[in-house]
């Protein structure tokens, strides 16, 4: 037996056993006639005692220990006299009477501590050694408690988890496919699935009934700080159910994992239509942990004269609760953010609702005190409050103020991580317009349903027709989405011909589906979640990286493995990919 005990787990009451334990060299230190050398594994962290006197011997091997050394240790629990209140095992020690090197270990390239002096990239390169850090590995532990609770939640409502392909075929939809060719058919590829989206549809119509996967997606897409290449989903999929069931099933999910898993309770979330969250947030997944909403204000700017708000079609405000006092510097700062590239807004308008009830804005020249008092009752804005105003085109101006919300939020302190606001965002447009293409695109994908009171509307009016798609939203995070699905062949027909596809596109695309379509396909829909979001919101990190054990960069590189890679022109011509040169 290598070990008896974890380094986790002992305490006063173990007091006098004699124990072997095993694990990594934290530290290590000399005091006086004894070396202190902390033990560390995946439970905790154990205090070794070598005592010159009884051991001298012993001494000598346990000065000679580094960091990250491998050992093994036999000895008896003792009381500590100094005892150590921040951790577990803090009130005991072992004086060591054997000590076995079981490996040593050369100087890790940075501290395996909390606060490491290793910076991310030198953490990435040897990411085997940062996730003995307990701050990472304790993510990857949240990971596995979320997937176990959400399968044993799914499983106590009847799905059944089935494994879907990782090699599949390439649908133009959606994002970028990675490709993978194929040695046994020349000049073909398979893609790596975005989502076992078409899958979980066969598998209705087979008569499934409930069925999940957590399952790997890949996409190759811009990273961002909740975007990887290859990432984790909750997928999902029922059949006889309506919106309404699954919005409560799957509300349901979410509820039990905050209360399992953070002992937290989660009220019933509300329901928030995409036409009311871009009217009042400017956003799909509003970050609704404090209010802020905007006060559109254009029926109050007219009839001065002033071009900004004149030739704006849209003007919206926000009211920073107790903001009025920002200085120069502060609103010039807001007017730099709400300028860079990312945002784009021309300039920003304040009105200051100064305590004493007086009215200052960067707009004095065109509007009276009495004009301002106006926007500031309609924004609802008490003396000591704050208006942001952005005008221009609705739909973007909408999305820039929807950033100077969020920014704005976090510069008031309204974001805290330990706070969870959850609610369902519904009602989304089915189809959205791209000008550049000059065609409508599917907003979530082909297969998602229309409202049925909108179907008329697909042949006269298709942007304005409404889904039955739905996403959960978490302090600000889409965390997931999904649809009831459309099981009519001449509705599914109708979308692929408005998403532009010819009759034999579309057989060639999703042919399959569409045949199977017609052996008699049961009303069906479905969500993904996103697990890594979940669990990052659960652990309160900025990126998803954290909780990946082995993530990609924000190149899409692998600097651990060094992947991607070049492979040998043997490997190339074997797989038809040879090109003249
Ligand atoms: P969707 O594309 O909305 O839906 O994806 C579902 C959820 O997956 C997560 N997600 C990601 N997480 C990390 N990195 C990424 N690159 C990434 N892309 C998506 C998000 C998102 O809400 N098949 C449909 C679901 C359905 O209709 O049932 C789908 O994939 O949290």
């Amino acid at each position: 037996m290598y070990r008896t005990k974890t380094c986790g787990e002992l305490r006063i009451a173990h007091l006098n056993q004699e124990v072997v334990l095993a694990g990594w060299v934290q530290k290590a230190r000399k005091f006086g006639g004894m070396i202190f050398v902390d033990l560390r594994d995946r439970y905790g962290i154990t205090q070794l005692v070598f005592n010159r006197d009884i051991h001298p011997r012993l001494c000598e091997e346990a000065e000679k220990l580094g960091r990250e050394w491998v050992i093994r240790a036999k000895g008896q629990v003792a009381e500590r006299s100094n005892k150590n209140p921040n951790i577990p095992t803090g009130d005991i020690e072992i004086t060591v009477s054997e000590l076995q090197v079981l490996n040593p270990s050369e100087t890790p390239p940075f501290t395996i501590e909390t606060d490491t002096d290793g910076g991310d990239d030198l953490r990435m390169k040897y990411r085997y050694l940062d996730l003995r850090r307990t701050v990472v590995y304790s993510n990857l532990e949240l990971r596995h408690r979320m997937a176990f609770a959400t399968r044993a939640y799914l499983n106590g409502q009847q799905f059944l988890e089935v494994e879907t392909p990782a090699m599949v075929g390439s649908t133009p939809e959606g994002a970028r496919d990675f490709i993978v060719p194929s040695r046994m058919n020349p000049g073909e590829f398979y893609a790596l699935p975005q989502s076992p989206q078409l899958f979980k549809q066969l598998l209705m119509v087979s008569g499934f009934d409930r069925y999940f996967q957590i399952v790997k997606c890949f996409r190759d897409e811009d990273l961002r700080a909740d975007r990887q290449p290859e990432f984790t989903q909750i997928d999902c999929e029922m059949s006889f159910v309506e919106q309404e069931d699954i919005l409560n099933l799957f509300e349901g999910l979410i509820r039990y994992l905050f209360k399992t898993i953070k002992g937290t309770d989660i009220p019933a979330m509300p329901r928030m239509t995409y036409a009311e969250a871009m009217r009042l947030y400017g956003s799909d997944k509003p970050d609704t942990r404090f209010a802020m909403p905007f006060t559109e204000l254009k029926d109050l700017t007219g009839g001065r004269n002033c071009g900004v708000f004149d030739n704006a079609e849209y003007a919206g405000a926000i009211c920073a609760e107790g903001c009025a006092a920002y200085t120069r510097k502060q609103l010039d700062e807001l007017t730099g953010f709400v300028k860079r590239p990312q945002i784009g807004a021309g300039g920003l308008v304040y009105v200051r609702y100064e305590s004493d009830g007086s009215v200052k804005s960067s707009v004095d020249k065109f509007y009276t005190p009495d004009d301002l008092k106006l926007w500031l009752g309609k924004a609802n804005a008490k003396p000591g409050d704050l208006l942001l105003i952005l005008c221009g085109a609705t739909g973007k101006t909408r999305k820039q103020l929807g950033e100077l919300r969020l920014e704005m939020g976090s510069r008031m302190g309204l974001r805290e991580k330990d706070r969870f606001s959850c609610l369902w965002m519904v009602d989304f447009p089915l189809l959205e317009f791209d000008e550049e293409a000059n065609r409508y695109y599917a907003m979530h994908h082909p297969f998602t349903s229309p409202k049925r009171e909108d179907i008329p509307l697909l042949d006269t009016d298709p942007g304005a027709v409404r889904a039955n798609a739905y996403d959960m939203v978490i302090n600000g995070a889409e965390v997931g989405g999904g649809s009831i699905r459309i099981h009519n062949s001449e509705v599914q027909r109708k979308m692929f011909s408005l998403l532009g596809f010819t009759e034999a596109q579309a057989q060639a695309q999703f042919g399959f589906l569409m045949n199977a379509f017609k052996y008699g396909a049961p009303p069906h829909g479905g969500i993904a979640f996103g697990l890594d979001r979940l669990v990052a919101i659960f652990a309160g990190l900025d990126s998803i990286r954290d909780c990946i054990a082995f993530p990609k960069n924000n190149s899409g590189r692998d600097v651990m493995i060094d992947a991607p890679a070049a492979v040998s022109g043997e490997q190339l011509e074997e797989l038809h990919l040879t090109v003249n040169r």
